[in-house]
């Protein structure tokens, strides 16, 4: 499959929409697991230096003939100027390639008010040539107008989490007046909005899987999605979503699954 929508990026690059997620994929099973996923197709892979699988993600892509778009994240206990660039070369030694397609600060950590710090790091590394492009992860619109206000220096991405029972949209709006690709982690709601009796109308009516659903709103909704599974058959169908489109029956009735209480993940500001 060649033919996979990208976003483009505000530094003039371009992400694949869909990327295959890889947390909790245990560093033994990350280069079949990922190397499977490539071949069906797959040209976007994220992964962090917290999932501990940097080193087999990067011998599947290596494996791989294709070109393949590769994000990593620096980990909260490695925030700090100097911190952040010694682990970025410890991700880029765990990986093995040549490049590095996107680097991301994992979670801002207000506690430790060092965000700013590290954001002047991934800014040097981008600068140096050693990453392609820069961004962070569960930033909220107060830590963006930080790192922007205090660097001049817009994140090519912000990585949230985001599903149909937690859409995020005046952070989205926030991002689309800035420029910011937003990327949808926990995108099927780690598999719990699946169940949902109104994605199951929605699937029926097209044919398709409850999954191919929620993926295809993501897509639809402009953001980059990057689903995580370790089987194969999952794989496919979670890259199985083009060729139909969602109406505007869909898109309201996956609008008014949004919750002030469906977050799964930790409250960034709390963390
Ligand atoms: N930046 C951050 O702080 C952050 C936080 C969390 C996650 N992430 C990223 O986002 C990625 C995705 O999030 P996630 O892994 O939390 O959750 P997710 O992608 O929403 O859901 C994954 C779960 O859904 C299942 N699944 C996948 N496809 C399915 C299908 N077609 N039908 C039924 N079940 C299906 C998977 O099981 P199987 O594997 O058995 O198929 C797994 O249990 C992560 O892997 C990671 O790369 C980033």
């Amino acid at each position: 499959m060649t033919d996979q929508p990208r976003l483009t990026l505000n530094d003039g690059r371009a992400i694949p929409q869909i990327g295959l997620g890889v947390y909790k994929l245990p560093a033994d099973e990350a280069v079949t697991v990922v190397g499977a996923a490539l071949d069906l197709g797959y040209r976007h892979v994220d992964t962090a230096a917290f999932y501990g699988n940097e080193q087999g993600v990067g011998e599947a892509v290596r494996q791989s003939p294709q070109t393949i778009f590769v994000t990593t994240k620096l980990w909260n206990e490695d925030q700090g100027f100097d911190r952040a660039l010694r682990a970025f070369d410890a991700s880029f030694a765990a990986l093995g390639l040549d490049w590095l397609d996107l680097y991301l600060i994992h979670w801002p950590v207000p506690a430790q008010d060092l965000y700013v710090e590290t954001w002047k790091a991934l800014i040097r590394l981008r600068d140096e040539g050693r990453v392609k492009s820069i961004g962070v992860s569960n930033f909220s619109q107060g830590h963006l107008e930080r790192i922007i206000q205090e660097t001049g220096v817009v994140p090519a991405v912000n990585q949230i989490e985001l599903h149909p029972r937690f859409q995020q949209t005046d952070l989205r709006r926030f991002h689309q007046a800035q420029g910011i690709v937003t990327t949808s982690w926990s995108p099927l709601g780690q598999g719990a909005i699946l169940d949902d009796p109104a994605i199951a109308r929605i699937a029926d009516k097209h044919g398709k899987t409850p999954a191919q659903i929620v993926i295809r709103w993501h897509l639809d909704s402009g953001l980059s999605v990057i689903p995580k599974s370790a089987n194969p058959h999952r794989q496919a169908e979670n890259l199985d979503v083009f060729g139909f489109a969602l109406d505007q029956d869909d898109m309201a009735a996956i609008a008014g699954l949004d919750s002030p209480d469906g977050r799964i993940g930790p409250d960034p500001e709390l963390l």
